[in-house]
């Protein structure tokens, strides 16, 4: 049997169903470019009957992309089936997606009709189709759910009046995996004319098996997958591309072939999202932020001696750049000196055990630990222990309250401690600093650098103090921006001879 596995997109038709994603025509424009990039072989741009917005962008997208086939999806209706074919007129390879519902509910309940009218509507509709163009899909919809002896008398018919794929769509997403694969199975073993036509998947997610039921249709004869890139679509989505594409790609016994260039996948992943203001969940297979990242310290480890550890795809092959190495509290020192070497710094391990548990009370404030605060703790650990260092710092402040500060500091092994209140907590805490240093010093220059990264993340002051005519720098940074001052303050303090 053939190995090549058609990628049919639909994720301008059925992901573009969903409330809030809709797109103009410039933006489905430039998200079709994008797929041909990616190198699908068909593109389901639109549902041309619905509306004037759809129609136009079938006919621009029609203009635009050179290799991929151009399909546009209609109902089982004349009207419909002459505008698909009108808004295809310049398409270079033009495909008339047609199909009407086939299960016991469809054709009770939604077409108010019985099966041998179905029947007759749905070759109908292919000939109609076949007048204007030579590629002819159709859909049976509600198939997962259609008895499976009346769906082969319809793919029959079908393809005798002239399709050339058909599609069995799991609209619902009902199925299990192996009755889908079953279904194709029975399909391909008893409709007599089913190799004059290709038979597609097209899995719902309702039930989270959309990627798991396209697989086992293609493995029981289907060579046409119908997918979204991120799994968008109606409900719970469409069956997604990228988790098809690499699970096909990574398993060796799954031999087949598609013209996928893999190394486009985030970068459609993020337009697709960007365009269709519809974020990508953080755990999703492939394309989420944590596809490719780990943060457990025992993970951390392993993916640094070998990737293969703990990942069964090289990142670089769907277009991330790397594995991400993301520092927590639960990352290890491996992890950390790893991070600290890639931005410039080869500790010994007495210096790595410092800034590892500076770098765990850090982590434990801050949810993600950035290169900017790896260079603010090995900077400090470079330089050595500060001459005077706070022990401890207590304030009280609010509304309503005066600011009182209790700063504790060591100096050369003896502790001290001070009280003092201010206009604020900062300048209680420096009041109780000069009054514990006894000297006579003039703050210059005090900043506080703007959190920009969310409000756990670190406060950075720098200070410039006087002392008998010489200037004096300190700098800290903290989670807490009290204490990023008081440590800045005492910073520059010891710093005067
Ligand atoms: O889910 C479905 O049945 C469809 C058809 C219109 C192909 O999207
Ligand atoms: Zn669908």
């Amino acid at each position: 049997m053939d190995k090549k596995i058609h990628i049919f997109d639909t994720t301008l038709r059925d992901g573009e169903q969903v409330p809030g994603c809709q797109l103009n025509t410039i933006e489905k424009i430039e998200i079709a470019r994008q797929l041909e990039k990616l190198g699908v072989d068909i593109i389901e741009a639109g549902f041309p009957i619905s509306s004037p917005g759809d129609f136009n962008s079938v006919v621009e997208i029609s203009k635009t992309v050179e290799k991929p086939v151009v399909c546009a999806l209609t109902r089982a209706v004349d009207k419909d089936i002459e505008v698909a074919a009108d808004s295809l007129k310049f398409a270079k390879r033009k495909r008339i997606h047609t199909g009407i519902g086939t299960s016991e509910f469809h054709i009770k309940n939604k077409l108010n009709s019985n099966r041998e009218d179905i029947l007759k509507r749905a070759v109908a509709a292919v000939k109609l189709s076949r007048k204007f163009v030579d590629d002819v899909e159709f859909y049976a919809e509600d198939a997962g759910r259609t008895e499976n002896e009346y769906l082969a008398r319809v793919i029959e018919a079908v393809i005798k009046a002239g399709a050339t794929v058909v599609n069995i769509p799991d609209t619902t997403g009902y199925c299990l995996p192996a009755e889908y694969g079953e279904k194709i199975a029975y399909l391909l073993n008893n409709v007599p004319n089913i190799d004059k036509a290709v038979i597609s998947t097209h899995c719902h997610n309702d039930l989270g098996m959309a990627t798991a039921n396209t697989l086992a249709g293609v493995i029981n004869g289907a060579r046409q997958v119908e997918v979204t890139m991120n799994g968008i679509g109606e409900r719970a989505g469409n069956t997604s591309l990228e988790e098809v594409v690499m699970a096909m790609k990574s398993h060796h016994s799954l031999d087949y072939e598609t013209g996928i260039d893999t190394r486009q996948i985030i970068r459609t992943s993020k337009l697709v999202s960007t365009l269709m203001r519809m974020p990508v969940q953080p755990n999703k297979a492939i394309v989420g932020r944590n596809a490719f990242a780990h943060s457990s310290g025992i993970h951390q480890d392993g993916v640094l001696k070998n990737r293969q550890n703990y990942e069964i795809i090289d990142p670089a092959e769907v277009g991330v750049k790397e594995s991400a190495i993301v520092l927590t509290a639960r990352s290890g020192r491996a992890a950390l000196k790893h991070r600290l070497q890639i931005i410039g710094y080869d500790f010994d391990s007495d210096e790595l055990e410092d800034v590892y548990n500076r770098f765990l009370d850090l982590a434990d404030r801050k949810k993600d630990i950035s290169d900017e605060d790896l260079e603010i703790l090995a900077g400090r650990e470079k330089k050595g222990k500060p001459p005077i260092e706070l022990v401890s710092l207590q304030v009280m402040c609010g509304k309503s309250t005066i600011p009182t500060a209790t700063v504790q500091v060591s100096f050369k092994g003896d502790v001290f401690t001070e009280t003092a209140s201010g206009n604020g907590p900062i300048d209680a805490s420096f009041t109780a600093v000069k009054n514990l240093v006894k000297r006579r010093v003039r703050l210059e220059e005090f900043l506080i650098q703007a959190i920009t990264r969310g409000s756990d993340d670190l406060g950075k002051v720098h200070v410039q103090i006087e002392h008998k005519g010489d200037n004096y720098y300190g700098f800290s940074a903290h989670t807490d921006i009290v204490t990023a001052s008081v440590e800045a303050f005492l910073d520059a303090l010891g710093k005067i001879s």
